[in-house]
């Protein structure tokens, strides 16, 4: 069995591949390794940078309209990347969010979360909010939906300590996972900027329909968002699915992959030299 397979299969995604008339298997025959699988199935017209600020999404033909669902986050006025002058230091950020007091989930939470993976990381994927585990362990996705996010993501040959940084747009969790509040991301909406600010990711992956509708600031279905390469602050955007999602729906975990590696693209394209 090829190494390659192994990840997948380590991801659940051998016995799909094999069920699935295309174009998946004959994508893999094409790849001698994972880390340099391109998805024949995923070719999205990459803008190169530079790019007019709010310019539209780049649609790609596969992705189908599909009526959009109802908003799950709401609608919060996004704000600008801070200025160097506005920048706090890394780790004073990382103690002014352990501080924080400037919503009411302060009040509940155990940890609050920062993120966890390399702050010079390429890669930024972003989730909804901390769940149990990472509350009480104070640690970005560290439950099965972190495991599996670790597995998808060594798939396409990264590494989760060292080649991404994973945080959430809530840095702590609210009470029983409910979805969290307009005035609960507007309260910690500049923490995440000032960690866009600090990374300057090539890309941002935003992980479910929370994230992606709180980034992108509007109320589409994640179906309408994938396979897309959108933007935010300038910085292109890929969304996929919540592992969490993942976990009950096992069938979308091939599309899930898929999302990878148009991110994965989308970074190649950017820093390769020209
Ligand atoms: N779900 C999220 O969105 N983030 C986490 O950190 C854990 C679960």
């Amino acid at each position: 069995m090829s190494s390659s397979w192994q990840r997948l299969e380590a991801m659940g995604l051998g016995p799909l591949w094999q069920r699935r008339s295309l174009p998946l298997p004959s994508l893999l025959a094409t790849a001698p390794a994972a880390r340099s699988l391109t998805a024949t199935s995923v070719s999205p017209q990459v803008t190169p940078p530079p790019r007019p600020r709010h310019a539209g999404p780049v649609e790609h033909p596969a992705i189908q309209a599909m009526p959009a669902a109802a908003p799950i986050a709401p609608l919060v006025a996004p704000t600008q990347l801070p200025a160097a002058g506005e920048l706090l230091p890394w780790p004073e950020l990382e103690a002014a969010v352990a501080a924080c007091r400037r919503c009411r989930l302060c009040e509940t939470r155990t940890n609050t979360v920062f993120g966890r993976g390399q702050p010079g990381a390429r890669w930024l994927l972003v989730g909804e909010a901390p769940g149990e585990n990472e509350d009480r362990q104070g640690l970005a996705f560290v439950g099965r939906a972190g495991q599996l996010l670790d597995s998808m993501l060594a798939a396409i040959g990264l590494d989760s300590e060292t080649d991404v940084f994973i945080t959430n747009v809530l840095k702590c969790r609210p009470p029983g996972n409910r979805n969290p509040s307009g005035d609960e991301i507007a309260a910690c909406q500049n923490y995440l900027l000032q960690q866009i600010a600090h990374l300057k990711p090539t890309v941002i992956v935003a992980l479910g329909r929370f994230a992606a509708q709180t980034l992108l600031q509007n109320s589409d279905s994640i179906a309408r968002l994938r396979g897309k390469v959108h933007h935010y602050h300038d910085i292109p955007l890929i969304v996929s699915f919540h592992p969490a999602y993942l976990l009950r729906n096992l069938p979308d975990k091939a599309k899930a992959w898929q999302d990878l590696v148009l991110a994965q693209r989308t970074q190649r394209a950017i820093e390769k030299p020209h």
